[in-house]
């Protein structure tokens, strides 16, 4: 599988300019499957909410968007929702057979907040071509219980659209994808908005933790690497380890409790 992320700079409020870009590189060139980064159709530093509605879309209108182009791949596309009188922080993958599936972000990240509900819709695996998908989004990746929750449903590649703004995300994402044996596309943007800035290095990353590919911290592009997905069903850590049968969930209960 040639899997791959699109790091680029999306342009503040520029809805129908942002589509436009994310049409070009979805068709320049072939892949399996290409991630395009957290709010890739509307950039993220809001100012206020009326700033987010107006470049909201509802999930049909970007599938109706992405289903009119051909393209060669699944795509994840991060875009601001707008669901009834709510706005969420969304990700839609997007097969060339035309189905989708959505993912609204769960932890929030700081001024997110203000403008966005949490997500309501679970972390869930999709099928597609024999292997299995997961979708999480940028601040997700600091609570562990995403990623594994994703690896117990036996995702085989996450998909991780990002707007990071803290340095962490990249090497983290080491010890996400070795704890879990599972593959992760991160992909990140790049520019400064209204004084904040973000950190580039989009990252494919293998299930034994190596960075299989990192992108440079401000350049615009494509990233693409050939991968076996099937090897994250091979959980075998040591010759009597494996890393899902020897987890002990009865001593875990505590977690789902809360605080
Ligand atoms: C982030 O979750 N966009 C930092």
């Amino acid at each position: 599988m040639k899997i791959g992320f699109a790091q680029m700079l999306p342009k503040l409020l520029d809805l129908s300019g942002n589509l436009e870009k994310i049409k070009a590189l979805m068709t320049s060139e072939d892949y399996d499957v290409l991630v395009f980064p957290e709010l890739a159709t509307t950039g993220y530093v809001f100012e206020n909410i009326d700033e987010v509605w107006n470049v909201a879309m509802s999930v049909d209108e970007l599938v109706d968007f992405v289903t009119s182009v051909k393209r060669p791949g699944l795509i994840v596309i991060g875009f601001a929702e707008k669901y009834g009188d709510k706005l969420f922080n969304s990700s839609v993958a997007i097969t060339p057979e035309g189905d989708y599936y959505l993912y609204r972000k769960i932890h929030l990240f700081d001024r997110e907040k203000l403008w966005f509900s949490p997500g309501n819709l679970g972390f869930t695996v999709f099928d597609w071509r024999g292997y299995k998908f997961g979708m999480m989004i940028c601040f997700d990746w600091i609570f562990p219980e995403a990623m594994r929750t994703l690896a117990v449903k036996g995702a085989d590649l996450v998909l991780h659209s990002a707007n990071l703004v803290l340095p962490y995300c990249q090497n983290a994402m080491t010890t996400r994808c070795l704890e879990n044996h599972v593959f992760a596309i991160t992909a990140n943007r790049i520019g400064e908005e209204r004084g904040v800035k973000f950190t580039g290095m989009s990252q494919i990353t293998g299930v034994k933790g190596d960075i299989l590919l990192r992108y440079s911290p401000d350049g615009e592009g494509l990233g693409f690497v050939e991968v076996n997905l099937f090897e994250s069903r091979d959980k075998r850590i040591a010759t009597l380890n494996n890393i899902m049968l020897d987890r002990r969930p009865e001593w875990y209960l505590d977690l789902t409790r809360g605080v």
